[in-house]
């Protein structure tokens, strides 16, 4: 490897496209080597940055993939790991479907996982879930890990219908023009295996986590109803429910997830933050970077 870590970006979408300035005028010594997109013509890629397919990226120092989608990045992150080089995604389909071959395979190459940014956009939940579960003692998790939703719920709260509230959500950037992903609580659902492997130390898949999504919920003015990731050691929910006003969790609003992870002998501990947004997630991604700068190997789900 040269002094500068050569990174070679996979997506220049929302997070993509952040993240590639966050490496051009960052203070870590990065070099953007290339980027892969399937549109070459997008109008905002910075000139002099070579444009390559996603294969040709991952001979890069580090690969970065930012793309989305199951079937692409796990051959894309199968290649890099097998050939011992680090990758780092928020990706969390990938990794709460895909998490354990990815795990051993980079453990067999000693090859860096990294995926921060794919659980609670900047805010670090899974380095928070990682500290506070190294002496094995975390009973439970509980949040609120959509925003969608949480927008959509809180609307039809003040009165407005599921359908006004989603269309509210749209017009604002809460939600997608297919906004199922979210409503479906698939995407709260594998935050939670995520975030889950690491309080216990197994990989757990999306497919364990008990689903409900909002379509259909009955909420009435005045109600506090939100969509609950919760987790013990051996079960996985996701579902919309009723919580006191008081609760701390209904205190997310906006953009806000929020994490409550409640440690044996310990206590209740909390963390908030801002859980998607360009900028905010290339955050996250970037943090990744700075450990493998400062010479770090990690494996999300392996074992050191
Ligand atoms: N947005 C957020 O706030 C947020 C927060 C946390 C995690 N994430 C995760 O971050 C990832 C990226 O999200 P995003 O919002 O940035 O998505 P996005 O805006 O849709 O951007 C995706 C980018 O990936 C490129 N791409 C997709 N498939 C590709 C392929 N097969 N080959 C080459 N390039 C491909 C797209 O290229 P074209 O435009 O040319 O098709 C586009 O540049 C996802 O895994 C998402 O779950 C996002």
């Amino acid at each position: 490897m040269t002094d500068r870590l050569r990174v070679g970006l996979i997506g220049w979408g929302t997070v993509g496209a952040a993240l590639g300035e966050l490496v051009l005028h960052g203070p870590l010594p990065l070099t953007l080597a290339c980027v892969a997109v399937r549109n070459p013509a997008r109008p905002n890629l910075p000139k002099g940055v070579e444009i390559v397919s996603p294969e040709k990226a991952l001979h890069a120092d580090v690969v970065v993939e930012l793309a989305g989608g199951l079937d692409g990045p796990r051959e894309w992150a199968r290649s890099a790991l097998d050939r011992g080089t680090p990758y780092v995604t928020a990706n969390k389909a990938l990794l709460a479907n895909h998490g354990a071959e990815l795990a051993e395979l980079a453990e067999r190459r000693t090859a860096a996982l990294l995926g921060s940014a794919s659980v609670g956009g900047g805010t670090p939940m899974i380095e928070t879930v990682t500290h506070l579960a190294a002496t094995g003692a975390v009973e439970s998790l509980r949040g609120i890990v959509n925003a969608t939703t949480t927008y959509i719920l809180s609307a039809m709260g003040t009165g407005r219908s599921y359908g006004e509230a989603l269309r509210e959500a749209q017009e604002a950037g809460y939600a997608e023009a297919d906004p199922s992903f979210d409503v479906d609580g698939r995407d709260a659902a594998q935050k939670l295996a995520i975030l889950a492997s690491v309080a216990w130390g197994k990989w757990r898949p999306e497919r364990e986590v008990a689903t409900s999504g909002i379509v259909g919920t009955e909420v009435s003015a005045g109600d506090t109803i939100r969509l609950v990731a919760e987790a013990t050691s051996d079960a996985m929910t996701v579902s919309p429910m009723p919580i006191d006003p008081a609760d701390p969790l209904a205190r997310a609003a906006g953009i806000e997830n929020v994490l409550e992870i409640t440690v044996r002998d310990a206590g209740v501990f909390r963390i908030w933050g801002p859980g998607a947004g360009g900028r905010v997630t290339a955050g996250a991604v970037y943090a990744d970077l700075a450990r493998l700068v400062a010479g770090e190997r990690p494996i999300l789900f392996g074992k050191r």
